[in-house]
């Protein structure tokens, strides 16, 4: 076991609204009101926006679907999801504040003048909310939806406010589907008023990755080829596909996870310094790093699918007996693969990828493996043994930073151990970190592109995927080949035992 040591902290520190002025009056109108993600995460951040007061005064919710439902019966529903998923606890003042400007459409877009119950509404807003013009439009709906809501707004007359459209992931299913949906909303929308969202660009933690390295003189001149050995990004989940077989079977781990936030994590660890922390600057940086990884050796890709298991005591089936996914389904719920990033600052270094459903835990960590000190003049090693150093981002849960450095074991003789410097989000900030939505819908409401990601972004992350998938092409996989709650395929770990390393964590 190691022994743990905290790092001091300077001053006590205060938590950040993040936000340096408020966002203008406007409506945000949800198309998929009725769905998922609204009631677990939209209205939830919403309602944690209003609690802080980083709402703008004039503001209303529209919420679309075709789900038949009234707006009473809606915000009701609504009350209750922020009860269940929300941060902070229900207040009635605060609840009543923003439901008093919710408002649910019945309606069908791809229908005869399926928009303009919507339309309406927004004008009515206007005047008796003052939300002066602007709108938000979220499209919470599958990509096969977009293109029908983007033409229908598309082609209405503006209102003369500003207009901003935020697109759920995944935009596409690869990359020609992407640039042809693109191609679409482009005629209706600039691109500074489209916001394509990766959720996980809205974790503090992985903003955090950009202050570690950035705000931080020392870390810079090892960030490199020559100080670390391999870098190590996983996205495990305990959780398993939930209720969304139609969209799984589709999609696979390779589409809904390592097209957009493994990359997105990999990007934010190899990007260079960008020169502000404007929109295009970084997303510049971010574009060439996703531009740079060659397509994986087919002999270092490894997908997986759960069997039958056990997760937290309770027995769990397989993928293929989950409700709507088919008897024989060769869709992926784990892969893992090496990938390089072909650049000066990186060429060699590998970065082993990884992301699985109904793992034994839920843990998204970033690991640097730094290079061993070259003539270690030691002789007695204690505990897990003279180690290289490592560096672990926690992106979630138990969310910090972690660096395992060698350090003498109290006594006679020079006998070294490893211990781990530990810095840790609630031991330092006292503070429950926000949810990704809250600051991702309010950035969208202020106008600011950063934490978004570019359609060029968007093009070379599905042109790197469409090189894996081709891969998989005509090779039927032996699924399952992993039980549910253990730590995924034999094969994941084979990947790393041929080039003589092993998973970290
Ligand atoms: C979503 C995926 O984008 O991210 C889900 O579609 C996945 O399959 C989820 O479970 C993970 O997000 P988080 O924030 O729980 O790590």
């Amino acid at each position: 076991m190691s022994t743990k040591t905290e790092i001091e902290v300077e001053a006590p520190v205060a938590a950040g609204s993040g936000s340096e002025r408020p966002p203008d009056p406007c409506s945000l109108v949800i198309f998929g009101a009725s769905g998922d993600l609204t009631h677990r995460k939209l209205i939830p951040a919403l309602y944690s926006l209003e609690y802080r007061g980083l709402l703008p005064e004039n503001f209303a919710v529209v919420g679309v679907a075709r789900t038949e439902s009234s707006t009473e019966a809606w915000r009701e529903k609504m009350r209750e999801a922020v009860t269940e998923f929300g941060r902070d606890p229900m207040d009635k003042d605060v609840w009543e504040r923003l439901a008093s400007g919710m408002h649910y459409v019945t309606t069908d877009f791809s229908s005869e003048g399926g928009e303009s119950d919507v339309m309406k509404l927004l004008e009515r807003l206007d005047k008796e909310r003052g939300t002066k013009g602007n709108r938000v439009y979220y499209l919470a709906v599958p990509p096969t939806a977009i293109r029908t809501v983007v033409d229908k707004i598309g082609e209405r007359p503006r209102a003369k406010g500003w207009v901003r459209l935020i697109v759920e992931k995944p935009f596409g299913r690869d990359c020609a589907s992407a640039k042809a949906m693109n191609e679409d909303i482009v005629t209706h929308f600039a691109e500074n008023e489209i916001f394509r969202i990766d959720h996980y660009l809205g974790k503090e933690t992985v903003q955090n990755v950009l202050a570690f390295r950035f705000a931080n003189g020392i870390f810079e001149p090892i960030w490199n080829r020559r100080y670390i050995d391999n870098v190590q990004i996983t996205v495990a989940e305990s959780i398993g596909i939930e209720d969304r077989a139609s969209f799984y079977e589709s999609a696979g781990a390779v589409r809904d996870v390592v097209q957009n936030h493994l990359l997105q994590l990999l990007a934010i660890t190899a990007m260079e310094p960008p020169a502000d922390f404007e929109a295009d600057a970084v997303r510049n940086e971010k574009v060439k790093v996703v531009r740079a990884i060659a397509p994986p050796d087919p002999a270092y890709v490894v997908r997986g699918q759960y069997g039958p298991g056990e997760i937290d005591g309770k027995k769990v089936p397989g993928y293929r007996e989950e409700p709507g996914v088919a008897a024989e389904s060769s869709t992926e719920t784990y892969v893992a693969l090496k990938v390089f990033v072909d650049n000066w600052r990186w060429a060699g270094t590998p970065f082993y990828l990884r992301t699985g459903k109904h793992l034994s835990s839920r843990s998204t960590t970033i690991v640097a493996l730094f290079r061993p000190a070259p003539h270690p003049p030691f002789l007695e090693i204690a505990g897990e043994g003279l180690r290289p150093n490592v560096l672990v981002i926690h992106i979630q849960p138990n969310e910090g930073i972690s660096i395992r450095i060698g350090a003498k074991v109290p006594g006679q003789g020079m006998t070294i151990q490893p211990v781990h410097l530990n810095f840790e989000y609630d031991r330092v900030f006292h503070v429950q970190l926000p949810e990704a939505y809250e600051k991702l819908i309010l950035d969208a409401m202020l106008g600011d592109a950063t934490l978004f990601t570019r359609i060029d972004e968007v093009e070379a992350q599905w042109a790197f995927v469409d090189s894996i998938v081709a891969q998989w092409k005509n090779a039927k996989p032996d699924f399952p080949n992993y039980a549910a709650g253990s730590k995924g395929p034999k094969s994941a770990d084979a990947l790393m035992a041929r080039d003589n390393r092993v998973w970290c964590l």
